[in-house]
């Protein structure tokens, strides 16, 4: 979702503005653009509509400047167009912001300050712009002051940076709920939404906190909160190999992402191991779990689909009753809670906004919480008591794999650490079982032609697909739905193989692609016989079974691995299919249509 750079320094800020905007390119958005100033006062503004490479092409090459701010944004109010693109103006074109959020009262802020004027854009985000240069102009404020008059009349979601062409030694930064790091240099300083935005400047890193102002100049960076006290926060070093941002000979990060999928689960073991050599998790979050009496686990999307896997994961191996919700319902529409809660959030980012808004509630009340993330230092990380991190690397696919897989890992280790701890596990196998999962996800990438056949021959024009499978299968089938649908375009639904008789069959026709996922011994012929069932009314089958369960025919037999994480095995398969499956079609694997990697936004 919208992603902010700034940089204050000696070097050329267009420049470095652009290759920021590039790594924050992951994150999903639809128009792009920078202002820069230079100390002649003297501003320059390029935006447009698409990709960044066709930013680069209006930047004018011979502008000379070294402080600027950079914006991708993800159309919220008023459609992706050069009018709605960041950075905006006030009238006077003195000031210029750039801003990531929802400004949910801006209707009622445009009609107290600012009357009937027309605004030059659609979006929430001008009236903020032409807030502060009104009370600059009106009351003769200070801009800093102004900023914060401004700020504090805003409610919702924000991360703001701004400049001031009569002051282009400094820029203003603030935010609520969105993220923004502030980032420390020697004799320069950047602002970002993604500390990736400018690792290759810095790697010391500073948050900034809800309803704090940072004034940033070239030697100096000052936070104080919106009643005026100066903030002393200490800088982070950001653990990111900037090679891993790279996509090295990969056509897609998908596709790379897909097969470190093997090196993520060895990773993970090896991070979780104690001296002895023996699985381990924090002894307070063993601990603050055996308190509990009912598990709530928050997520969206693919986070939510490896919640309900854990869901399965954490019931078998301790027993504790578990609770999937997604995270946009839970918050608004709370169900009874039970006597000891314990809240798991599990986020790749770590910043999603409808899961945040369930935080802060749980927060509120007292209950305590595990974030299961990809990003140490993320909103969802800091706010909880507790984190347990996936080590999967930087994940830039708009469509999550590994942190998917990495997340069922965590889970699996979590729920067999707790198990132990309660007595109910004699000896853990899962440092065993995750490594035999480890060569089998390797066997399966390592013939992935195999995969692309299938996807020309399933999934080439058809317009519709089904995934079917029972218990853990019906979890992947969920998943490997949405995977399909986001980057294939192609409308797929995941079904419980037994349901579909009741009413969804209607839906297959001569040709439809219906893939049956059948990896659980006690249900798998039920599954084969819903698979028939559909056959005979024309789909076009496919079955991924495991090893053991197979039969003639099957087009694709994973390896056998512990049932309980069948999930990280047959899960890869489906995703292979959905990346050729859109590569084929010629789309943008990485970056599909409408999404954003980081939903920042309820
Ligand atoms: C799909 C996908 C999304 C995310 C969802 C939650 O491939 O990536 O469905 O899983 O937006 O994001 P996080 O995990 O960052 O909270």
């Amino acid at each position: 979702m919208c992603g902010i750079v700034g940089y204050i320094g000696r070097k050329d800020a267009k420049d470095i503005l652009l290759h920021g905007l590039e790594k924050l390119e992951y994150r999903g958005y639809d128009s792009a653009g920078i202002y820069v100033q230079n100390k002649a006062h003297e501003g320059y503004l390029f935006k447009e509509k698409g990709r960044i490479a066709a930013l680069r092409e209006k930047v004018d090459a011979s502008v000379e400047a070294t402080a600027g701010i950079g914006h991708t944004r993800w159309a919220t109010h008023g459609a992706p167009s050069v009018r709605n693109a960041h950075p905006h103006q006030s009238f006077s074109e003195r000031f210029t912001i750039v801003h990531n959020g929802v400004i949910e009262n801006y209707q009622e802020v445009k009609d107290a300050y600012l009357g009937d004027i027309d605004l030059k854009s659609d979006t929430d985000t001008e009236i903020i712009v032409q807030l502060i240069a009104w009370f600059v102009e009106e009351e003769d404020l200070a801009p800093i002051d102004a900023f914060k008059k401004a700020i504090v009349a805003l409610e919702g979601s924000y991360a703001i940076a701004l400049m001031d062409s009569e002051n282009p030694d400094v820029i203003f930064a603030a935010k609520n709920k969105s993220p923004l790091l502030l980032g420390k240099g020697d004799g320069f300083n950047v602002i970002c939404s993604d500390a990736m935005a400018m690792i290759k400047e810095t790697d010391q890193f500073v948050e900034l906190m809800d309803k704090e102002v940072a004034t940033v100049t070239r030697e100096s960076l000052v936070i104080e909160n919106y009643s005026g006290d100066i903030i002393d926060r200490n800088a982070y070093t950001a653990e990111i190999d900037s090679d891993d941002l790279e996509k090295g000979t990969y056509p897609y990060y998908m596709l790379k992402e897909i097969d470190e999928q093997p090196a993520v689960m060895r990773k993970l073991l090896l991070k979780y191991q104690d001296e002895n050599g023996k699985l381990t998790v924090d002894q307070e979050i063993v601990d603050t779990m055996l308190e509990s009496d009912r598990i709530y686990i928050i997520a969206a999307g693919t986070s939510y689909h490896a919640g309900l896997v854990g869901k399965q994961l954490i019931e078998s191996m301790t027993h504790i009753p578990t609770e999937v919700h997604v995270s946009s319902e839970f918050g608004y529409h709370t169900p009874l809670l039970s006597e000891k809660p314990f809240f798991i959030f599990i986020s790749q980012s770590g910043e999603t906004a409808d899961s945040r808004q369930v935080l802060v509630k749980t927060n509120a009340l007292g209950h305590p919480s595990l974030t299961v993330t990809n990003v140490s230092g993320s909103t969802l990380s800091r706010e909880s008591n507790f984190t347990l991190l996936l080590n999967a690397g930087p994940e830039i696919a708009v469509a999550s794999t590994k942190a998917y897989t990495a997340q069922i890992a965590v889970l699996a280790i979590l729920s067999e650490v707790v198990g132990i701890s309660k007595g109910l596990i004699k000896k853990g196998t899962m440092l065993h079982d995750i490594g035999i999962v480890a060569n089998a996800m390797q066997a399966i990438v390592d013939d992935k032609e195999k995969i692309e056949e299938l996807a020309a021959d399933y999934l080439s024009i058809s317009r519709n697909a089904f995934y079917i499978g029972r218990g853990m299968d019906y979890h992947v089938a969920l998943e490997a739905a949405l995977k399909l649908k986001e980057i294939s375009y192609i409308q797929t639904e995941g079904f419980a193989a037994g349901e579909l008789k009741h009413g969804t069959i209607a839906l297959i026709e001569e040709g439809t692609p219906v893939i049956a996922l059948v990896t659980e011994k006690g249900v798998a012929g039920h599954t084969r016989g819903n698979l028939q069932e559909t056959q005979a009314r024309g789909a076009h089958t496919m079955v991924i079974s495991m090893d053991g369960l197979n039969r003639p025919g099957d087009q694709i037999v994973i390896p056998h691995v512990n049932p309980l994480l069948s999930a990280l095995v047959s899960v890869i398969p489906t995703q292979l299919l959905s990346y050729y499956c859109s590569l084929h079609r010629g789309n943008d694997v990485d970056k599909p249509r409408n999404l954003a990697k980081s939903v920042t936004v309820e």
